[in-house]
């Protein structure tokens, strides 16, 4: 999703500017463009594709003096990704960039035209940007507060007028911080963008205004100025770095053993840390993307283990689903950037339903974080791969732990002591899960059985492998693949069958069975040898509260390998964004 970044300083703003974009690219753009400003002029440069084209061009450029500026990445939604439509737009007086999705442009772009304004993009930013034009006439203030209370949808704005040495920003469902510097003060989406220059942040709330110059910085609410905590980010330089992988989702896989130890330690060592469920008559488990089918392996152990009637729905559907809950309903909310509008919309739908919420998050700072009943922070450190893979394997882990603490039991150090070394050397196999890359890379469609939480399993398998591999894959409960799915299976069609719980082993085995007889090339991913098929994965069998623990990283290698031997943009799959800010 669209990326902001902003400074005014002592310095030229160029190398910031990039910077903060190189570090956006995780959330996936199309498109970006700079504007950059002083007391005679605004010079823009914009460019479709990466940000190397961008570079490549303000080198090739003059650039002006200047200590101001504000920066984009682009992922389209209004308007195809094309130069005219690139972030900043520049109408009259205002030149801006936006993340989020006006709602009502249509009808305020109808409104300014018909008082004369002329548009040359498709996009709703530059609606935004001519209305706050509109109504300037030199209090800058006053202007972006009358415009925003038009708006519908989502925004955070970067803001720079002709006549202003300030840098604005306002946002509203969006993420922006505010970065204080000693050089200068920035603004972005997020603080990986401002890590290398500082650490000291200030977190608007919906429709501050912050007008920010080299030495000071100020936050207005209602045309008042306010005060805000300035807060430290506990994130470091190096992790921005690949610290010498050779893709951020290699780094991040490895990361999960040692992460495992440090997030699960506090609640093993004291289990109060850990939420009680049982208070509550129903769960609901809400989330988007990895984090549903994180919260999937959730439903399937409080239900199985603790008896807790649980619903789990994609926050897409559950924002606008009949949907019954009341005080004695918990809405846990997965989300690694804890900024995911769908979740968050479903957040704010069931605390007007008056339901506790509890959020499953990474990112401490975020809307989900702060909105939140309560929180289980999963310590993930920053993801910069856009498909997620060190987050989802830490949310199933506290799903684990939730579930174990409802089933009454007590021993979580012993349950989960050897979790970090068995996972560990399960990432260590790297030969086998290169072998069995090789065996499906050339095939374009893959299929993953399994049932109950195996079939959990299967849906991240198969998302991750077409994330980043682009091979489509579909994944089944095993059951289900006989009514109508197998008439795709073929000679050679790979097909992962995952088998973990031991109820329903002989059952999923059977449906193995059935398409390995079709010609399928079945690759078993179990904990429990399963002879006779063409390729395997055996993980150790460990508790069930824990187990998908062991399975899922394999996964997540197959697929990197798979997405390598198809030379893929692993980091950066197209179309995908980390962090999808927007309906
Ligand atoms: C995007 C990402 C996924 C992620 C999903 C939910 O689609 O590409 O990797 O699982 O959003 O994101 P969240 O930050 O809410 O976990």
């Amino acid at each position: 999703m669209c990326g902001i970044v902003g400074y005014a300083g002592t310095k030229h703003p160029k190398d910031i500017l990039l910077d903060g974009l190189k570090a956006l690219e995780y959330r996936g753009y199309d498109s970006a463009g700079i504007a950059i400003k002083n007391e005679k002029k605004v010079q823009v440069i914009k460019s479709v594709g990466k940000i190397k084209y961008l570079e490549d061009k303000i080198n090739n450029n003059s650039l002006i003096d200047s200590n101001l500026g504000i920066a984009h990445t682009r992922w389209a939604t209004h308007g195809a990704p094309t130069e005219t439509n690139a972030h900043p737009h520049n109408v009259g007086k205002v030149t801006l960039v936006h993340n989020g999705i006006i709602e009502n442009a249509g009808e305020i772009k109808n409104k300014l035209i018909s008082k004369g304004v002329i548009f040359n993009s498709d996009t709703d930013t530059e609606v935004a940007a001519s209305l706050i034009n509109y109504y300037y006439s030199g209090d800058q203030i006053k202007a972006i507060e009358k415009a925003t209370s038009e708006l519908a949808g989502s925004y955070a704005f970067g803001i720079l007028f002709d006549d202003s040495d300030m840098l604005f920003a306002v946002k509203k469902g969006s993420p922006l911080i505010v970065g204080i510097g000693s050089d200068g003060n920035y603004i972005a989406s997020d603080i990986m963008a401002i890590i290398n220059y500082t650490k000291r942040y200030i977190l608007p709330e919906e429709d501050e205004i912050a007008a920010l110059s080299a030495n000071s910085f100020k936050i207005f609410k209602n045309g008042k100025e306010i005060k805000k905590e300035i807060l430290t980010a506990d994130v470091s330089v190096e992790a921005k770095s690949k610290q010498g992988y050779e893709h951020y989702m290699l780094k991040e896989i490895m990361e999960e053993p040692l992460l495992l130890e440090n997030t699960l330690k506090p609640f093993a060592d004291d289990m109060s840390l850990i939420p009680d469920l049982k208070e509550y008559s129903e769960i609901h488990i809400v989330a988007c993307g990895s984090a549903i089918y994180a919260g999937m392996i959730g439903k399937t152990l409080l239900e199985e283990k603790a008896a807790i009637r649980v619903y789990c729905e994609v926050a897409s559907e559950y924002r606008y689903k009949k949907v019954i809950c009341d005080k004695n309903t918990l809405v846990i909310l997965v989300s690694q950037s804890g900024e995911t509008a769908d979740t968050i919309a479903a957040m704010r739908k069931a605390k007007d339903m008056g339901a506790d919420t509890l959020a499953i998050v990474n990112v401490k700072s975020s809307t989900i974080a702060r909105e939140s009943d309560e929180q289980i922070f999963i310590e993930a450190g920053p993801e910069i791969a856009v498909a997620t893979t060190k987050a989802y394997i830490l949310q199933v882990a506290i799903f684990g732990l939730l579930a174990y603490k409802a089933s009454g039991l007590k021993n979580l150090k012993r349950e989960i002591g050897n979790l970090p070394r068995l996972v560990k050397e399960i990432l260590d196999d790297r030969d086998t899960y290169l072998k069995i890359a090789h065996h499906i890379y050339k095939n374009n469609d893959v299929f993953f059985i399994g049932r109950k939480v195996d079939y959990a399993m299967c849906m991240e398998g198969s998302l991750k492998l077409k994330e980043v591999s682009y091979i489509h894959s579909e994944a089944y409960q095993a059951g289900e693949l006989k009514h109508g799915t197998i008439s795709l299976i073929e000679e050679g069609t790979p097909v992962f069958g995952i088998i973990t719980d031991d109820d329903i082993r002989d059952k999923t085995i059977s449906n193995i069975a059935e398409v390995k007889s079709r010609g399928a090339k079945v690759i078993t991913v179990s904990n429990e040898n399963v002879t006779g098929y063409d390729l395997g994965v055996v993980v150790p069998k460990i508790s069930d509260f824990f187990q998908p623990i062991l399975v899922v990283p394999c996964l997540q290698l197959i697929a990197y390998e798979v997405a390598k031997l198809r030379g893929c943009d692993i980091d950066k799959p197209k179309n995908l964004a980390k962090s999808v800010t927007v309906e």
